[in-house]
């Protein structure tokens, strides 16, 4: 056995984007409005905003022809500094490159029946570059957004419908780049379509909150075929691609050692790991049948629903790690995070956010999900959202490298424990438009971009700290940390 085990040479080290967080260019070449693009900022740095919508809401954004309440709409004008943010990405080494490709750029109304050729230039422009560099890509087909209309038209993924459009899309997407990616992940993050309209563009504001849930679960079931679905397209029009499913892994403590909150524990993961079971076993676990039925969640399934999920399972499990939670049986005070809701650790440091922060937690997760699914995994998300100053042109992110480097020593066991691991993409290698609360000022990036919270600044993108330092984890494949 060839002990111990290090990052293997075709370690896929990258960072992760998402089209509504950088592209911005929100209305032209015939794009159409997509569900970010109405959700406002957030007034309150610690509360997120993006599932505050409603009829009313969705109508004043859509009346709203600026991007000053909508900073998904400008994000940092990748649109046109693709080629200068590529090339940097290029000169730390980068051999991967996670973006999102806007549904609505190449199906701006979703259910269109031709695709916009505009839209598909764009990409094709990306690629391009990226193939100049000898970087991979890597890209999410549906990263927190889908064609604004079609939540309009039938409340987004609750309505079956859905699946016809989302698969007319992959399949046009995945002809036109047949040979030129190999790496796919349909829908990001899915499990976090349980907090809503986000994930799964469903207004629900009026239900209350069994309602709610049913809703969700069911526009989530839609989404699990839908994906499925795209996997059985990439393996028939592209044999040699690969897909993925993305989950937003958070792993959970128990509070005590006491059953009763190892237990409640136990569940609050399995209904976190429920969505890869299904994409990666090809099955609804019997934990969660049970959970539905004792909580009167009925979801509709059509007659071939089971058979789809099983005949198509992903190739890989990726996810996004930025924190781990607790969990006791009882209430208890709740911490913030990446919209996960759970038990404070006095052990974690935490982050400006409140993020609490545990590098530990990843060798744990990487361990577990291994054990589970047998299945190549890939990181494609973490990182640390952060207050940085600009200094005489530099910006001294140490904490930074501080963060990523305890993460990836703990990759780098969990790779030593067996775990099979493709690669890493850092979440937001050049600051980007913050999620959860559309702020500038979250920045993630190794690359700093002039501009603030209400869109002033000169776009001009400078190299911080961590991007020499990111650059030689590259190059050293890990080993100089
Ligand atoms: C993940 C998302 O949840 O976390 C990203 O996939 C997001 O889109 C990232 O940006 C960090 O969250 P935030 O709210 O700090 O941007």
């Amino acid at each position: 056995v060839d002990f111990p085990k290090d990052f293997p040479k075709n370690f896929l080290w990258g960072g992760a984007t998402a089209a509504n967080q950088i592209e911005g260019a929100w209305d032209i070449d015939g794009k159409g409005l997509t569900t970010a693009e109405v959700v406002r900022k957030a007034d309150d740095r610690k509360k997120m905003s993006m599932n505050i919508v409603d009829p009313s809401s969705i109508k004043a954004a859509i009346n709203d022809s600026t991007t000053a309440n909508y900073p998904k709409r400008r994000g940092i004008d990748f649109y046109h500094h693709y080629k200068e943010d590529i090339k940097l990405f290029a000169e730390m080494g980068f051999k991967v490159f996670r973006f999102s490709i806007a549904w609505a750029r190449i199906f701006p109304n979703g259910d269109n029946l031709q695709p916009n050729e505009k839209g598909f230039e764009f990409y094709d422009r990306v690629l391009d570059e990226l193939e100049n560099y000898g970087i991979e890509p890597l890209i999410t087909l549906s990263h927190y957004e889908m064609p604004l209309a079609l939540t309009q038209k039938q409340n987004g993924w609750l309505d079956r419908a859905t699946i016809a459009d989302f698969t007319r899309y992959t399949e046009v997407v995945f002809k036109r780049y047949r040979g030129r990616v190999r790496y796919w992940l349909t829908f990001n993050e899915i499990n976090t379509g349980t907090w809503g309209f986000h994930e799964t563009g469903v207004v629900d504001s009026h239900l209350d909150k069994k309602e709610q849930e049913n809703v969700r679960y069911q526009a989530l079931h839609h989404q699990l075929v839908a994906s499925a679905l795209a996997t059985k397209q990439l393996h028939e029009i592209d044999p040699k691609a690969k897909m993925g499913c993305m989950l937003a892994r958070m792993q959970t403590y128990p509070a005590t050692c006491r059953p009763e909150d190892v237990r409640a524990a136990q569940m609050e993961d399995q209904k976190n790991l429920f969505f890869t079971d299904v994409q990666a076993r090809g099955e609804y676990p019997e934990f969660m049948n049970r959970y539905f039925a004792e909580n009167g969640i009925q979801i509709k399934m059509a007659e071939k629903d089971q058979e789809i999920l099983a005949s198509s399972p992903v190739d890989f499990v990726s996810f996004s790690y930025y924190m781990t939670t607790v969990t006791s049986a009882e209430a208890g005070e709740e911490v913030n995070g990446n919209m996960a809701t759970g038990g404070r650790n006095k052990y974690l440091e935490e982050s400006d956010w409140g993020w609490q922060i545990d590098p530990i937690g990843l060798r744990i997760t990487l361990n577990e999900m291994w054990d589970r699914y047998r299945k190549p995994l890939f990181i494609v998300e973490n990182g640390l959202g952060a207050l940085d100053k600009l200094e005489d042109g530099k910006v001294h992110d140490e904490y930074r490298i501080d963060y990523l480097r305890k993460h990836i020593e703990q990759m780098k066991e969990a790779i030593k424990d067996g775990v099979q691991l493709m690669g890493y993409t850092m979440w937001g290698p050049i600051d980007l438009i913050s999620f959860s609360t559309s702020e500038m000022s979250k920045r993630y990036g190794f690359i700093y971009v002039d501009q603030d919270d209400e869109g002033n600044g000169s776009l001009k993108r400078i190299r911080k700290d961590s991007f020499y330092w990111y650059k030689k984890v590259i190059s050293s494949n890990g080993a100089d940390l």
